[in-house]
């Protein structure tokens, strides 16, 4: 069973008083050990088929967030102050990854090996056949959906987030030491304790934006 360690557990205050924050306290570092919890609480958001294709780096030292800033265009206030700047990327070879996730739930109980086996071989070469375009959608939409977890983790965890998309996406991953061909950068989160609330936003009125049929 997991650990709780939620330091506000006010789902109305952690999701409706949410808001993009570009400035922290620069002086608030995040331990590893609090930051692998909120990844770990965040990856129990779910994906395609459980394939679990995000992949996280954690830029936390001055040196790195040197080699991020040319990167980030305008958002340098973010990366200046924030405790760290998650890159997200998507890993197009997710499925290398299916044997040892399905191995485990049969391990841990929660799967039968008939189920895994099954499983397994109807996905592995579905996602194998998966078109660059295809792969990139089911990989993007997963990894959407984690930092949306990761964002209302980390207010549950006293810190504060802004979701990046405007970087140089084409250079990301090479300067951070990843495959560019395998790892497709999806997202940026800045967290860190914030300085002020942020701006308040708008949304659109509920009829515009849905239907009924
Ligand atoms: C995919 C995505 C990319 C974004 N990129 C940036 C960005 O590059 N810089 C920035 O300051 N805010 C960025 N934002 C934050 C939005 O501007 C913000 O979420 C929106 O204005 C609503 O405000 P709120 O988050 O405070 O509710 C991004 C948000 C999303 C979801």
């Amino acid at each position: 069973m997991m650990n709780f360690t939620f330091k506000n557990n006010d789902f109305e205050d952690i999701v409706l008083n949410r808001r993009s924050i570009r400035e922290y306290d620069p002086n608030v570092k995040i331990s590893k050990e609090e930051m692998s919890q909120m990844l770990s609480e965040a990856t129990r958001a779910p994906s395609s088929v459980n394939m679990q294709p995000w992949r996280f780096v954690i830029i936390e030292s001055p040196e790195e967030k040197q080699r991020l800033k040319p990167l980030i265009r305008f958002n340098t206030k973010q990366n200046d102050t924030s405790s760290a700047m998650i890159l997200i990327f998507g890993d197009i070879r997710c499925y290398e990854l299916g044997e040892e996730i399905y191995n485990s739930a049969v391990e841990q109980g929660k799967m039968s090996a008939e189920v895994r086996d099954q499983q397994l071989a109807a996905i592995i070469p579905y996602y194998k056949n998966f078109s660059a375009k295809e792969m990139n959608d089911v990989v993007k939409i997963d990894c959407s959906l984690v930092a949306m977890q990761l964002m209302l983790v980390a207010r549950a965890h006293g810190y504060d987030t802004n979701p990046i998309g405007g970087f140089e996406a084409d250079q990301i991953a090479e300067a951070f030491d990843l495959d560019p061909d395998r790892y497709l950068p999806v997202m940026i989160l800045s967290i860190g304790k914030a300085v002020d609330q942020g701006y308040q936003s708008v949304r659109l009125p509920i009829e515009k934006m849905a239907t009924w049929k």
